[in-house]
């Protein structure tokens, strides 16, 4: 049975779906994009994230880890949750000793980490270290809400013909609580993801880490500043690197994701700071090493070593890439700190 003939019979069932179930199924049923045995996240797949882009991200986070490491001292944990094919580990790992743990729900993304880290699906208890997490929290499931004569209508799941379509729900006073706080300022007409589970996902972790911080990097912005992308929501799909069908069109076929409001997370992180992605890498040394690489690229044209001007070149590139002011550059990194050998998260400087 297919994935959508699933979601169809439990619709027939039990009647049109939240949004948030509908997204769950898509993306973590065992027919859903990752749920069977494809690995999405890598260079050849569905999507190119930062750490797929190059070992450089791996390596200049490597740099955080490592000045957490010498602020907290043993025992010291590193844990990336959503840790995917591994690609921001794997270099990390390269550069500097660490115990790590990765957290993953993706069976064809588990079989690729158990290969260099172990593997568990859900955090410690208590966590002693960093948390990072890169493109999760996007692909989290979702409630979506539309502004509809001044006041909101929630957009659930259901049936029409055999085909699934969006259909008009009372909005649940969870829903409407976030709305109300974290929406910002919408037109009429206007769609809104509402992140319940990011929101939850964030008090959960913060509730285990005992000293140390989390790092949250992706897509999105604040709620004032998603407003210009209010008028048609930023719920997309993605496939093989471009945008793809419409959301309930292929339902296991293609990433589901949308812009995460870092307004709902900055507001349960007290003292967090919002920072942008190249200004957070520039921070940890990767525009220097885009420098050094450049210099390098050239000493190498001069000697004539094709090989290694090319190698350069590429991670040059790379580089580039990272810190592209309108592409991964302009990612949001929400970084909570929680020292307690510390006055407080806000008072404290990166090292
Ligand atoms: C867009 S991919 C990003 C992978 C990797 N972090 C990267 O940047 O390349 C999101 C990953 O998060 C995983 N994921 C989703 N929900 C999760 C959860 N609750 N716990 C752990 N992993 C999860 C998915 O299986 C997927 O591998």
């Amino acid at each position: 049975m297919t994935l959508k003939q699933r979601i169809l019979d439990e619709i027939a069932r039990q009647g049109p779906m939240p949004f948030e179930r509908f997204m769950d199924l898509s993306l973590y049923d065992r027919r859903g994009f990752f749920g069977g045995e494809i690995l999405r996240s890598e260079k050849s797949g569905d999507f190119l994230t930062s750490p797929e882009v190059s070992v450089l991200f791996g390596e200049t986070l490597a740099a955080y880890v490592k000045g957490g490491k010498e602020e907290i001292g043993e025992p010291f944990q590193l844990v990336e949750v959503g840790a995917g094919s591994g690609s921001l580990l794997r270099p990390l790992l390269a550069v500097i000793d660490v115990d790590v743990i990765a957290i993953e729900v993706s069976p064809a993304a588990r079989n690729n980490l158990s290969d260099i880290v172990e593997v568990a699906d859900t955090l410690p208890i208590e966590v002693r270290g960093v948390v990072i997490a890169n493109e999760l929290l996007d692909n989290l499931p979702m409630a979506l809400a539309q502004k509809i004569d001044g006041g909101w209508r929630e957009r659930w799941v259901g049936a029409e013909d055999e085909s699934l379509v969006f259909v008009d729900a009372e909005p649940r006073d969870g829903v409407l609580e976030w709305l109300a706080a974290y929406a910002g300022p919408v037109d009429d007409g206007g769609w809104v993801e509402v992140q319940l589970a990011a929101r939850d996902w964030v008090r959960d972790v913060l509730g285990r880490i005992t000293d140390g911080s989390l790092l949250i990097i992706d897509y999105g912005d604040t709620a004032e500043n998603l407003r210009g992308r209010r008028r048609d929501g930023t719920l997309r799909t993605y496939r093989a690197h471009h945008l793809g069908p419409h959301p309930l069109d292929e339902p296991g076929q293609t990433d589901i994701t949308a812009d995460v409001n870092f307004s709902a997370l900055l507001d349960i992180a007290p003292g967090a700071e919002l920072h942008r992605q190249d200004d957070f890498l520039t921070s940890l040394g990767l525009r220097d090493r885009l420098h050094q690489l450049r210099h390098e690229e050239l000493e190498a044209a001069r000697s004539g070593d094709d090989m290694k001007r090319l190698e350069l070149r590429t991670l040059k590139t790379e580089a580039e890439t990272l810190l592209h002011p309108r592409g991964l550059g302009d990612f949001r990194v929400l970084e909570y700190r929680r020292f307690r050998n510390q006055a407080g998260p806000d008072t404290v400087q990166r090292t």
